[in-house]
């Protein structure tokens, strides 16, 4: 077990994270997300010419990772903030140029299993939802205060919810909503009886819909992948785990823009000759395999895109 103590996440794909970073160049890596450092962790095992710069925006994580960077001395490196300032973390670093970036989107385990933190619809917590706890907009402020329109596209963009209007008008004629038990109440009954017995938990999507806003986690998404393949030298690697197809879309736009792009002052009538690609896919994108889905349900939605950097 490489996570920190008393930090339960099991590491979704470890081992085809591993073999992704297996012949990357000596230096550093970005965990992007270090959340209990499981991947992190091991990676600084595997290989010993490695280092990690962890980023996470909970401070729990870093509590969680404090014996970790005790083990591995100045082998692991701890931020706190959104993974969109990669410029800025290296530079405090010294840092110009890395190995790769991981990215292990979403939310861990200790979040979802805390009821306190608010994630979770199995149990009574306060509307908060925040990963980084000093971040003012909860989830309290997006149930109790946007109003319908905006609840019912937001539970559409952030989770394809298919009753996002009947969702939202529940929640608008519910209020005040007390707690997140109150939330997945009004969300299942607002969700005709027949859709209730499919697709898992019935309230599972405005629960992700709810965090992604509070979160702003689409945002941060596209600039931190492109801060990410900038800083990368030639044959290191960018791998990143995603789980719901919000996220997904924008990591496999974000590695084919970078895939055909070309110089800035190109005319569109260039050369495919002349065109400067950045970064080349690594094999198709991977989804966990059997034996770990039956040993970690969570880790069912995940999936694994790697690219090589091959230009600047
Ligand atoms: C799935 S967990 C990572 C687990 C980790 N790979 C491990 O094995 O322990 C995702 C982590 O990323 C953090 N996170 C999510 N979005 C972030 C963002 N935009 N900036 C910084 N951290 C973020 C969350 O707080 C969470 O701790």
């Amino acid at each position: 077990m490489h996570a920190a103590p008393g930090f339960i996440h099991e590491p979704v794909m470890l081992d085809e994270v591993l073999e992704a970073f297996d012949a990357v160049p000596a230096g550093t890596v970005v965990d992007a997300t270090l959340g209990g450092g499981g991947h992190a962790g091991a990676l600084l095992e595997r290989r010993a010419d490695l280092r990690v710069l962890g980023i996470d925006r909970d401070d729990a994580s870093h509590e969680a990772t404090a014996p970790l960077v005790e083990r591995f001395g100045g082998r692991l490196a701890v931020e706190h903030g959104r993974f969109d300032r990669i410029p800025e973390f290296l530079a405090r670093h010294g840092l110009t140029e890395i190995s790769g970036a991981l990215f292990d989107l979403g939310v861990s385990s200790p979040q979802l299993d805390r009821a306190e933190r608010g994630f979770t619809y199995r149990s009574a917590g306060p509307l908060d939802m925040r990963m980084d706890r000093t971040q003012e907009l909860t989830a309290d402020h997006v149930v109790n205060g946007y109003d319908e329109q905006r609840l019912a596209s937001l539970l559409r963009d952030h989770a394809d919810e298919r009753h996002a209007r009947r969702i939202a008008r529940a929640i608008v004629s519910a209020r005040p909503v007390r707690d997140t038990a109150h939330l997945a109440e009004v969300v299942v009954a607002a969700i005709p009886a027949p859709a209730r017995r499919t697709g898992g938990h019935p309230a599972k999507r405005a629960f992700q819909a709810i965090r992604i806003e509070v979160n702003g986690e689409l945002d941060a998404l596209p600039a931190a992948l492109r801060q990410a393949i900038d800083a990368t030298s030639p044959g290191g690697r960018i791998a990143v785990l995603s789980y719901h197809s919000g996220e997904d879309r924008i990591v496999a736009g974000a590695f084919a823009d970078a895939e055909r792009a070309s110089p800035p002052d190109a005319s569109p009538f260039v050369h495919p000759d002349t065109v400067r690609r950045r970064v080349r896919r690594v094999r198709a994108p991977r989804r966990p395999s059997q034996a770990e889905l039956e040993r970690n349900p969570r880790a069912s939605a995940a999936k694994l895109r790697v690219v090589e950097k091959v230009g600047r």
